[in-house]
């Protein structure tokens, strides 16, 4: 891990696996609950927020997540009067496929899985599942193209 990396939350819930780099001032924060599994020769770029909450947030092998991404694995209840919804939170882990390219400052929402070797390009915001070997792209994130 190179400097200003921060793990808040349990730091032992965090499984990172050979050659698994993160990079300057990114945060990866996970509840007691959660998880963040990182695979083999992958990596986590500049200014990252990765946040799986009590959920789990699992990056393949060969993976690369550019800079200033975030990866949030959970969000609130919102339709309830009866609770503040900060005390609420739903479920929604993210699972990213081997060989996938995730650009610069991508966001990915909880529950969403980005198939095997899919591109995500820079600046998207990813709301549903991506299909393996696609390009997707924009707000909300929709297939650009198939890699052939
Ligand atoms: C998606 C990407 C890989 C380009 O792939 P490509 O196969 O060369 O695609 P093209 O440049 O031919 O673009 C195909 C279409 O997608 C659009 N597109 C490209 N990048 C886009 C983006 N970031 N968001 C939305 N649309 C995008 C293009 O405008 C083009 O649209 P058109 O067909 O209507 O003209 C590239 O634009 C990208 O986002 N790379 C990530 C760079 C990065 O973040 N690097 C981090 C360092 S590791």
């Amino acid at each position: 891990m190179n400097r200003g990396v921060k793990i808040i939350g349990n730091p032992k819930r965090v499984y990172l696996d050979d050659n698994f780099r993160v990079w300057e001032n990114a945060i990866l924060y996970t509840g007691d609950k959660g998880k963040i599994i990182g695979g083999k020769n992958s990596l986590i770029g500049v200014d990252c927020f990765i946040n799986s909450g009590n959920n789990t947030i699992k990056i393949g092998d060969g993976v690369a997540v550019s800079s200033h991404c975030r990866l949030i694995a959970y969000s609130h209840h919102y339709t309830r009067e009866d609770i503040p919804v900060i005390f609420t939170a739903t479920e929604g882990d993210i699972t990213i496929e081997d060989n996938v390219l995730i650009g610069s400052g991508v966001t990915i929402l909880p529950g969403v899985t980005i198939g095997y070797g899919a591109v995500v390009a820079a600046g998207a915001v990813v709301t549903q599942d991506v299909p393996r070997r696609v390009i997707v792209g924009g707000i909300p994130a929709k297939i650009i193209k198939t890699i052939e």
